[in-house]
Order: C-alpha cells, then structure tokens, then sequence
C-alpha cells in the first residue's frame, strides 16, 4: 500500500525510537519515558510492517492493535507486581515461538513454492527455528522454576553432559540435512522437512535440558541470556523475511541480553562460558555446606525502634520479600522519619536482589525513593562498617555471608552485601525459612544479627507508628 522508501523510513524511525527508548531504560527515573518511547517504536513498526503491500487490509490491523492492547493493558494490571518475573519469562518464550512460527511457516510456503530458499536465508531459518525452540521451552522451565511450580534447586544426573553434546549434536546435523535437503532434490538419507521436525524436537528438549540443570541463585543468568535468545531468534526471523526493523530489533535485544548476562554474570561471579557450557547452578561443594550452629535472636519491634533512633547511619537492603509484603512504600516513609531524626540513610541493591533485574530499584521508585540514595554493592561494601544498623527487608541469599565464609556452600564466591559487618543488623522476615536457593543463612545467627520476625510491612509499620508517636 504504501511506497518502499515510505516504509524503510517508518523502520529507521522505529529503530531509532527503540535505540532512543533503550539509552532511557538505562536510568531509573527516566525509564518509564523510555518504556513509552519503545513502546510508540513497535506500533510505528508493527503498522508499517502491516502496511507493506499485500499483507493486511487497514480493517484488520486496526482490531489486531485493538484486541493485542487489549490484552496487554489487562496483563499490566492483574499481574501482580511479584509476578512480573514470570511474565518478563513468559515475554521471552512468546518471542521465541513467534521465530519458530516464523521459520515454519516460510519453510512450508518454500515447500510449495518452485523457488529455492536462498543460502543465507535457508542458514537464517535453521537458526530461528533452533533458538526460537530453546528459548521457547527454556522459558516454560524458568517460568515454572520463577512460579515455584518446578522446584528451584538444579536437576542433575549422571551423564547429563554427555545427554547435551548428543542433542547439540543432532540438532547440528538436522541442520546441515535441511541445509543439504533444501540445496539438492537428490539426497536421500533425510528429507528437508523430516529434518525440519527433527531440528524443533531436538531444540525443545535441549531448552529443556539446558534450564533444568540451573538452579537457586543462578537463575538471572539464565533469565537474562533467554532474553537475548529471544533478540537472536528474531533476527534470525528479520533476515528470513527480509524485513529490517526485525533485524534491527532483534539485534538490540539480543546485545543488550549480552550485556545483562554479562552483568549478570559479574554479580555471580561466574565466566559466561561456565554459564554456557557447564551445568551451573549446581555450586562447587553443594553436598559439604556447613552445618549452621547457634541461635537466632529475636527483637520486638519496641526494642527496634529505641535502637534506630539512637542511630545515627541506617542503611536499608531490600529483597525480595519487600516485593511480596509490597513494603516499599513503608520503608520510603521510615527513611523519612530517619533522616528527620538525623540519619544519613542509603539503600544497598545487590543486582540480583529480587526476581528480575532492577526488581528493586523499580519498586523503590515507585515509591519515590531519591536516586541518589540508591548504592550499588561494590559502593556500599567498602563503607558497611560505618552502618549503625542495616536493616535486611525480605532479603536472604544476597545478603547470605556463606557465599563468602563457607567453600562448601553452593553460593561460594558469589559476592553479598556484607551486612553482618555493619555495627548491627535487623533481618524482617516472616520465619527462618531460606530464600530462593533454598540454602541456610548463618547471618541470622550472628552476634549482631536481630531477627524482627513478620511481614516486612506490618513491622515497618509499627515502626514508623512508633516514631509518630515519640
Ligand atoms: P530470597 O533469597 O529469595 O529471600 C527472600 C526472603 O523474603 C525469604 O527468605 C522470605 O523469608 C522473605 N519474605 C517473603 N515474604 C515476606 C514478607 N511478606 N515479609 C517479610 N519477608 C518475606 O531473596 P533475595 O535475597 O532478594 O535473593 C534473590 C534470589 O532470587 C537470589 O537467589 C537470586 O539469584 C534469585 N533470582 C534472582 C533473579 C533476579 S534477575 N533478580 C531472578 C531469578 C532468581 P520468610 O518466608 O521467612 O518470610
């Protein structure tokens, strides 16, 4: 309908809003314009794509946006807001099945068309299919693992290596078969499209595979590296349709998942070729952790708050139990009364603190929390010591000091919040079950350690009701 040059300009456009909603996304208090931004990016994209000749009549691309917003603006508000890692695990696995689908549907229409797919093309759809069927059933399995339906702990047998290099192995040869099928009507041992379905099994199963071999603490890695599957499968998807934005798209996601990874994979202290090609998650010495000895101490919270007041340096370190209380807004107001009384407060964020990257920093600007008040861990560490109290909110793993003290636990090396160096620490949470990685935390038994046992929200009420009334 509208004229090539038209439609490659709308494209250019819709990367540059993307590349322009990304630079955005980067910083917490501009990233909600940068998320708008995107967002105009794709309908610009998604309308010029449907707009190119042949595809769709204007009719249809009007109630498709319609009943696709739809959708969406229902998602954005019943999911809660400590569901929304599974659903960023669920967006990634919809990428990769639209590439799937992608590859699929131009693989049949190559069937039935006398033309031969180009080499190019014919490399980009088995490339599609292959990530797009990883990232696909990975996801499933990272979104059970992230909705507690699979339990979060790595599944390891024996021989799992051998298992993968197999499946890696035959998915490279159905590739070559489609490859080789596709370029010469005369060979024989695999049709092109027996070797299709064997490419998409095989991949799902890998995905699989892949996934359920990660466990606890490892997860954002995976989560992260799904994501920039996701970019790849669609570019891979761009160059079989020859369609830029796609490419160009796919590609943002696929490096900006790199880097996440990378991060992610700093945070862990892990290699990316660890992630990669071992199956991680499952930690150096998991079966020696030591056995943790001694008692908690509990504090009321009346007790709590004759400490803090005397206090003259406070720093907060949410977890993910402040998601699940949705606490941040009670936190926000005790760092008032804080500060009011005279504290320096700062808010400690381990980069995987929660269940999706900069979970926490999301929820504490909702409830405008200052920028500036926001420290990353390696800032923090250094000056923990000068902390009269830390105050751990729904935080566990990343504040584990096992991961530094203990070689036998499977979190060793990963680098903590040293909170048990602070001149006190009082860990809200609701009993002296583990977080996510399902390990114990010998913090809860230190001498400085105070457990304020209850919903993080309710106990930071109680606080802040206290100095109300002082
Ligand atoms: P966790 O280790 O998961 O600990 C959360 C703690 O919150 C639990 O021990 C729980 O104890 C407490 N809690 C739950 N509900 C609460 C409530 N209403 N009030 C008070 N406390 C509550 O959290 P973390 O320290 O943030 O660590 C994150 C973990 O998730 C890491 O292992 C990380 O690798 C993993 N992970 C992260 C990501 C990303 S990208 N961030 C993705 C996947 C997995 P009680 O039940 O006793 O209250």
């Amino acid at each position: 309908m509208l004229p090539p040059t038209i439609i490659n300009l709308l494209y250019v456009a819709a990367s540059i809003l993307f590349i322009l909603g990304l630079k955005k996304l980067s910083r917490a208090d501009s990233a909600r314009k940068g998320n708008l931004i995107s967002a105009i990016g794709m309908l610009v994209a998604i309308v010029a794509a449907l707009l190119t000749a042949d595809i769709l009549e204007p009719q249809w691309i009007l109630l498709g946006l319609g009943l696709g917003s739809l959708i969406g603006v229902i998602a954005a508000f019943k999911v809660k807001m400590t569901s929304m890692p599974e659903l960023v695990a669920l967006f990634n696995g919809f990428g990769g099945i639209a590439s799937l689908l992608v590859g699929w549907a131009e693989f049949i229409g190559f069937g039935q068309s006398s033309e031969k797919l180009s080499l190019v093309a014919l490399f980009a759809l088995i490339c599609a299919v292959l990530i797009g069927a990883v990232t696909f059933s990975g996801s499933l399995i990272a979104w059970g693992k992230l909705a507690g339906i699979i339990g979060g702990k790595p599944m390891l047998f024996r021989g799992q290596k051998f298992v993968n290099i197999l499946l890696l192995g035959g998915m490279l040869l159905a590739g070559y078969f489609i490859l080789a099928g596709s370029l010469s009507s005369s060979f024989v041992y695999l049709t092109a499209e027996d070797a299709f379905f064997l490419l998409m099994g095989l991949s799902l199963l890998f995905g699989i595979m892949v996934v359920i071999s990660i466990g606890g603490a490892d997860m954002p890695v995976v989560i992260s590296l799904l994501n920039s599957y996701s970019g790849i499968a669609a570019c891979s998807a761009g160059f079989i349709i020859s369609n830029n934005v796609l490419i160009v798209s796919g590609a943002l996601v696929g490096a900006s998942g790199i880097i996440l990874t990378s991060i992610m994979c700093k945070a862990m202290n892990r290699s990316l070729s660890h992630v990669l090609f071992s199956g991680f998650g499952s930690g150096a010495g998991s079966s020696t952790q030591s056995k943790t000895e001694g008692e908690s101490k509990p504090i009321s919270s009346d007790d709590a708050f004759l400490v803090l007041e005397a206090a003259n340096n406070v720093v907060f370190i949410p977890g993910y139990g402040m998601a699940v209380a949705q606490a941040q807004h009670a936190v926000k107001e005790l760092a008032d009364l804080l500060e009011q009384n005279g504290a320096e407060v700062n808010f400690a964020i381990h980069p995987v603190a929660g269940r999706m990257p900069g979970h926490m920093n999301v929820l504490l600007a909702e409830a405008n929390v200052p920028y500036d008040q926001l420290k990353e861990m390696d800032e923090i560490n250094p000056v923990i010591e000068n902390a009269d109290v830390a105050i751990v909110i729904g935080a566990n793993d990343v504040v584990n000091p096992a991961a530094r003290e203990d070689p036998g636990s499977p979190i060793y090396g990963m680098p903590v919040i040293n909170v048990d160096k602070a001149r006190t620490c009082f860990v809200l949470k609701r009993s002296m079950s583990a977080g996510f990685a399902g390990i114990e935390n010998p913090l809860f038994y230190k001498d400085n350690t105070r457990m304020l046992f209850g919903d993080a929200k309710e106990s930071l009420s109680h606080l802040v009701s206290e100095f109300n009334t002082q």
